[in-house]
């Protein structure tokens, strides 16, 4: 099986290449690097500079490379930003993407996985979230994803393009090559972290009134290797739709302190601030669907295994990847 990873010098991008080529599958990995690294590419993928919107060249290698399937993580995804420049979010989320959709179309229409989010649910009425649940976004990065689900449910429909949307909650942890580096970084457990390795004074703890059991927000966190395993799942079955990924537990803030202090030994500086505007007190999967449906099974379930993984590469990497991204 041949497979194309688009946005695969990425965080989750670059561990699933990884895992597929661990299991026998020929990666070709096209990115554009506006976000991603050239080192972050596993030396055993063919690698192909491009961006989404070369519309022709897209066309070209798709046509040249007749992959089996096509991953799509290549997107922005800093839910802040896309509160103040939305038409770069659409631009490229929506608007890029389709170019994806129209090249597999006119090239053997190979199966699509597609990197959604928990954000198509906004702010959900029931947790555990299920897939059946409202789909109400409340930033313009969880409408671009949501749009992008819906192009994919036509093109199903109309011309019988097959796709797998999988809506991460948490994505966090690392395999022994890879690990997350996003500038800036946004999320959690990479900003606890790198808060020890000194290079933020203090944490800061968004809200300690939340209707929770330790006042602070609970999330979903699920390792990036059970997730990439997801999408092997997900190409490898015939069935078509959108499913939840994500652990089905949740931690509060509290608690991912607790348990990095627990693995590394080291105490978290913290800073209490205000509620952030638009923080839902609690996102937790419900992820029954994907294991039923997809035949997925995650086996690194626990909050200190995926902190412990997290630490250590970023204990190799303490300024992530070289170059731009
Ligand atoms: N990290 C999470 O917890 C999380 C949660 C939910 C959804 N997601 C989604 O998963 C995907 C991967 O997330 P990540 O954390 O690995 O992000 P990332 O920014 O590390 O990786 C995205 C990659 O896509 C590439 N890219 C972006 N636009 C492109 C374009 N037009 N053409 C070619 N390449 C392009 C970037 O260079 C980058 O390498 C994203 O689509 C994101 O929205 C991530």
């Amino acid at each position: 099986m041949k497979v194309a990873v688009v946005g695969g010098a990425g965080y989750i991008g670059s561990c699933c290449t990884e895992l597929l080529l661990d299991r026998g599958v020929e990666v070709l990995v096209l990115d554009s690097l506006v976000k991603g690294y050239a080192d972050a590419v596993d030396e055993r993928a063919r690698f192909e500079q491009i961006d989404l919107q070369e519309r022709d060249r897209l066309h070209d290698v798709l046509g040249q490379e007749k992959p089996d399937g096509i991953i799509h993580f290549g997107a922005y995804s800093e839910v802040g930003e896309s509160m103040k420049h939305p038409g770069k979010y659409f631009r490229n989320n929506v608007a890029n993407g389709l170019n994806l959709l129209d090249a597999a179309l006119a090239n053997g229409s190979p199966k699509i996985v597609f990197s959604s989010t928990a954000a198509v649910y906004g702010m959900p009425e029931k947790v555990p979230i299920t897939e059946d649940q409202p789909l109400v976004p409340v930033n313009p990065y969880g409408e671009s994803k949501l749009m992008f689900e819906r192009m994919l449910q036509w093109y199903y429909r109309i011309h019988s393009l097959p796709y797998v949307a999988l809506r991460y909650f948490n994505a966090a942890g690392a395999t022994e090559k890879f690990g997350e580096s996003h500038s800036p970084e946004t999320h959690l457990i990479p900003n606890v972290l790198l808060t020890l390795l000194g290079q933020k004074e203090q944490f800061s703890l968004f809200g300690e009134d939340y209707p929770t059991q330790d006042g602070t927000c609970v999330r979903d966190y699920i390792h990036v290797v059970d997730l990439a395993e997801a999408h092997l799942c997900a190409l490898e079955s015939d069935v078509v739709g959108s499913f939840n990924l994500g652990s089905g537990s949740g931690y509060t803030v509290k608690e991912v302190i607790d348990t990095t202090e627990k693995v590394t030994g080291k105490k978290v500086p913290v800073k209490a601030e205000k509620r952030r505007a638009g923080d839902p007190a609690k996102l937790v999967s419900d992820s029954t669907a994907a294991q039923e449906q997809l035949g997925w099974s995650p086996k690194f379930n626990n909050l200190e295994s995926i902190i412990d993984s997290a630490w250590r590469w970023l204990q190799k990497h303490p300024y992530g990847y070289k170059g731009s991204g």
